[in-house]
């Protein structure tokens, strides 16, 4: 008896249908405005290159030698110093790039458009080469005259189009060439 009438109780308390339906309203706009958020991040992500969370180049400082015709090589410095490196682009012609990657030791067949050297350590940085890799090389400062991702291949750094496979970066020691980074 008692129990019933706490229960008729609680019924009388809410007697309105309208306030169970505002609450429903309010957590289906909430439901959907999550959703929606959640869709627009993914997407968001999706979008945006793919660059490792809490890649860094700050401190890291490069001379970038390039044609003036070369717009890939732009799109290069630009990823560079999104990712905090210090950018220096120097214009040269294609003869004296040439003459610059033989004296640096870019092996021939090996290259690609641009060549990066980080100033302090003297590496040369041939062509797309990811920051992981370049973080990589710093860290480990190997006995080496640089590093290469020969040619250019589609959706490394700078460079449009859909990656196909991973993209491998080779070392380049007096004498040996080896595949120092994949990704
Ligand atoms: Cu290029
Ligand atoms: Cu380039």
């Amino acid at each position: 008896m008692r129990s019933l009438r706490g229960r008729e109780l609680k019924v009388k308390r809410f007697p309105a249908g309208c306030r169970f339906s505002k609450l429903l309203l309010l957590s289906f706009l909430t439901v959907i405005l999550l959703t929606l958020m959640l869709v627009l991040t993914l997407a968001w992500r999706s979008w945006s290159p793919s660059v490792e969370p809490g890649l860094s180049l700050s401190g890291i400082s490069l001379v970038v030698y390039k044609s003036p015709e070369c717009q890939c090589c732009l799109e290069y410095t630009g990823y560079l110093r999104g990712l905090g490196a210090s950018v220096l682009v120097r214009d040269v012609s294609l003869v004296e790039l040439e003459a610059l990657k033989r004296a640096l030791g870019v092996p021939e067949g090996m290259e690609s458009c641009h060549t990066g050297v980080i100033e302090n350590l003297g590496y040369f940085i041939e062509g797309h080469v990811p920051g992981e890799a370049i973080v990589k090389l710093v860290e480990e400062k190997p006995v080496a005259r640089g590093v290469t991702l020969p040619g250019m291949p589609p959706g490394s750094p700078g460079m449009p189009g859909v990656k196909t496979g991973a993209h491998t970066v080779y070392l380049v020691e007096d004498g040996r060439i080896s595949p120092f980074w994949q990704g």
